[in-house]
């Protein structure tokens, strides 16, 4: 089974946004998919209890009061939402849970400087340092063309980890969450901007230079 994480200390950045448009594509890939859901906020499990028995099955498992727990046997694809505040033991001990780890980061001042301080740590850990985990960071709710966003692009592109891209501002992201869906499932002609965006994104977790 793999086990890919979506981890950012920072709030509020799309980590449950991104996780449940990861399992979707995999899902769809014919993966057999589950989510783990490792805050009490439950905004995956929630996401998961709204979606439409017609599209491709992910299950779910709650992973906040005793850890990953339950998870189907047969699962390929293991997609876990962290959650927001992760420092210290905390974070080394969700770390060791995942092979690939995917960091969204928002064009924002408070929100680059907070991505330096965790890269500073994440990049510490043990397993990250002997490329037991596989890093990369995505820019998440960019708007085109602004100030902030070309700052958090040149930020993003110097780190010593693949920067995959960007994903836009959009109410696709809002609307898809709401019915339990991801952006590759709503209608081409509403959402091919943001299915572009997400192409390199599955590139490089379906390469294997997302697997350690
Ligand atoms: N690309 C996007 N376009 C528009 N809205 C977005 C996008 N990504 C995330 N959002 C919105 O931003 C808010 C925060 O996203 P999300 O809950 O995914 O972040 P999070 O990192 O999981 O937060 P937390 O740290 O609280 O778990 C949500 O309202 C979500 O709908
Ligand atoms: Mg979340």
């Amino acid at each position: 089974m793999r086990h890919i994480m979506v981890l950012n200390a920072k709030g509020g950045c799309g980590k449950s946004t991104i996780a449940t448009n990861l399992a979707v594509h995999f899902a769809r890939v014919g993966q057999i998919t589950c989510i783990a859901d490792y805050d009490p906020q439950r905004s995956s499990l929630d996401w998961l209890a709204s979606r439409p028995a017609d599209l491709p099955a992910i299950s779910g498992v709650a992973a906040f009061d005793e850890g990953i727990r339950g998870v189907p046997r047969n699962t390929e694809i293991l997609v876990i939402d962290a959650p927001a505040r992760v420092h210290g033991t905390e974070l080394n001990e969700l770390v060791r849970r995942a092979e690939t780890i995917l960091v969204p980061v928002l064009p924002s001042a408070i929100d680059i400087k907070a991505c330096g301080h965790f890269m500073a740590e994440l990049l510490e850990l043990g397993k990250v340092s002997r490329k037991q985990a596989r890093l990369a960071v995505i820019a998440n709710r960019v708007r085109e063309n602004t100030l902030i966003f070309e700052e958090l692009d040149v930020y993003l592109a110097q780190l010593k980890i693949p920067y995959l891209g960007s994903l836009r501002e959009a109410q696709n992201y809002v609307r898809a969450y709401a019915r339990g869906m991801g952006v590759m499932e709503l209608p081409e002609y509403l959402a091919w901007p943001d299915w572009k965006q997400w192409e390199p994104i599955c590139a490089w977790l379906d390469s294997k230079r997302s697997q350690p």
